[in-house]
C-alpha cells in the first residue's frame, strides 16, 4: 500500500490531490449546523496539513450523515467547511459536489490551497450498489485530481464511490490517520499481549453477533454490557421485564454461551428503571433500582449494576490489551451513566494497550472528560469493528489495487 509518504516523496506542488475524509461529526439535534465534536476533523488535518505544506492544492470531500442522494440542507458540509477553517486549515467550500461550483472552487485553487466538496451523499452514485452507476460519479470526482489520498478511516468499510471506485481511476495512497488506525488495530488482531480482554455494549446483538463470533475464540474475555446483554440474560433463564430484547437472537446468544461460556462475561446485576419511568427524562418519575438479573414486569434494565460495574473494572485492569465499544447502559442520562463511566475510568486507569472504538464510546469518554486518558480512540466506530471481524475493509483492499467488482 502507497502511503502519504511516497506521495510527498514523489512531489505535489501543483497537482491537485483529492483527499478523502471522514468528516462526519456529530451535530446537535435541536441546532441546525452546530457541531458537537470536532475529532474527526482534527484526526485528519495532520495529513490535509502536509500535502498543504508540499504545495498541493487540495481537494477534500466527505459524506456527513446519511442524506437520501439528494441535496439536503441538514447534511451540508458547509458549518465543517466554517470549523475547518477556525482549526487553521482555510478552505474553499463549494456548493456542490461535482457540479459547476465546485469546478470553479477547484479552477481557483493555487499551490497550498484547499477546497472541500459538499456532500457526497447528496449524489445518488456515492452508495449505489450498482457499480456503473457508482463508477460514473467516480469517474466525476477523478477529473478533480492528479492523485487520490483516502484518509478516511471511518469509511473504509463502505463500498462507497469515493472510497473503493476512485482509487481505481487516480494513483492512489493512503493518508496518516488511515495508516495509524490500522497499525493499531493490527496489534489487536495479530498477537496482542494477554490476556486480552474485549467490552461490547451497544443496543443491538444482531448489529455485533458476526464479530463476537470472531472474537470469541480469539479473546480471553468478552465482557457484555448495554441493551445487548438483555437477550443474553433472557437466553440464561432470566425474566428481564421490559429491557431491550431481540428474540430472533436467542438461539444465537445460547449457542455462544454453551460453546464459549468460559470467556463470556455477563452483568451479575443491573440498573432498572420502574414502571411509569421515562428515559432521559427524570422528572416523569419512575423509581431507579440495583436489582440482580432477574426483572420484574415493568422494570426495563438501562444499566449494568454497581457489582458489574466493578467487576469489569477488575477485568479490564488485569488485561495486557483492552479493546471498549459500546457504551454499558443509556449515559446520556446521568441516572445510568454509571456503568459506562466505571469502564470508562477503568480503561483510562489500566496499565495495559488500551483502545476505544469511535462512536458513542468515544462520546462517552469526552463527556467523562477522559478523551486523552486511553493509548487510543478509534475514528471509526463500525470500521474498527468490521476490521476486527474480517481483518480486511473494501476501502483498505482498494488502497492495495485489489477490487472484488
Ligand atoms: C461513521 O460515522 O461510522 C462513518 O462516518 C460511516 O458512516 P455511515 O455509517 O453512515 O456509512
Ligand atoms: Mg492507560
Amino acid at each position: 500500500m502507497r502511503s502519504l509518504d511516497d506521495l510527498l516523496a514523489e512531489g505535489v506542488t501543483g497537482r491537485r490531490v483529492l483527499v478523502r475524509a471522514d468528516l462526519n461529526v456529530p451535530l446537535a439535534k435541536d441546532r441546525p449546523g452546530v457541531i458537537t465534536d470536532d475529532g474527526r476533523i482534527r484526526a485528519v488535518l495532520p495529513t490535509l496539513s502536509a500535502l498543504r505544506d508540499a504545495g498541493a492544492r487540495l481537494v477534500v470531500m466527505s459524506h456527513l450523515g446519511r442524506p437520501k442522494g439528494t441535496p439536503d440542507p441538514t447534511f451540508s458540509l458547509a458549518p465543517v467547511a466554517r470549523r475547518m477553517t477556525e482549526l487553521g486549515f482555510p478552505v474553499t467550500f463549494a456548493g456542490d459536489t461535482v457540479g459547476e461550483q465546485a469546478s470553479a472552487a477547484i479552477s481557483a485553487l493555487r499551490d497550498g490551497g484547499a477546497a472541500l466538496l459538499e456532500n457526497l451523499r447528496f449524489n445518488p452514485g456515492e452508495t449505489s450498489k450498482d457499480e456503473a452507476e457508482r463508477t460514473q460519479f467516480a469517474r466525476a470526482l477523478a477529473g478533480f485530481g492528479d492523485a487520490y489520498v483516502d484518509d478516511a478511516f471511518g469509511a473504509v468499510h463502505r463500498k462507497h464511490a469515493s472510497v473503493y471506485d476512485v482509487p481505481k481511476l487516480l494513483p492512489h495512497y493512503a493518508g496518516l490517520l488511515v495508516l495509524r488506525e490500522v497499525e493499531v488495530l493490527r496489534r489487536l488482531t495479530d498477537n496482542p499481549d494477554r490476556p486480552y480482554a474485549v467490552v461490547l455494549g451497544g443496543a443491538k446483538v444482531s448489529d455485533k453477533l458476526a464479530v463476537i463470533e470472531t472474537l470469541l475464540p480469539t479473546v480471553d474475555r468478552l465482557l457484555i454490557g448495554g441493551g445487548m446483554c438483555f437477550t443474553f440474560l433472557a437466553a440464561l433463564g432470566n425474566p428481564i421485564g421490559t429491557s431491550l430484547f431481540e428474540a430472533a437472537m436467542v438461539d444465537d446468544c445460547r449457542r455462544l454461551l454453551d460453546q464459549h461460556g468460559d470467556r463470556l462475561v455477563l452483568p451479575t446485576d443491573i440498573t432498572a428503571l420502574g414502571p411509569g419511568g421515562e428515559l432521559m427524562n427524570p422528572g416523569a418519575g419512575g423509581e431507579v433500582r440495583q436489582l440482580g438479573t432477574r426483572l420484574a414486569e415493568g422494570w426495563t434494565g438501562v444499566d449494568i449494576g454497581p457489582g458489574t460495574a466493578a467487576d469489569f473494572g477488575d477485568r479490564i485492569a488485569e488485561a495486557r490489551t483492552v479493546f471498549w465499544n459500546g457504551p454499558m447502559g443509556v449515559f446520556e442520562d446521568p441516572r445510568f451513566e454509571a456503568g459506562t463511566r466505571a469502564v470508562a475510568q477503568a480503561m483510562v486507569d489500566a496499565d495495559g494497550f488500551t483502545v476505544v472504538g469511535g462512536g458513542d464510546s468515544a462520546a462517552a469518554l469526552a463527556q467523562f472528560g477522559l478523551g486523552d486518558g486511553v493509548d487510543h480512540i478509534s475514528t471509526g466506530g463500525g470500521a474498527s469493528l468490521e476490521l476486527l471481524e474480517k481483518g480486511d475493509l473494501p476501502g483498505l483492499a482498494a488502497l492495495r489495487g485489489e477490487w472484488k467488482g
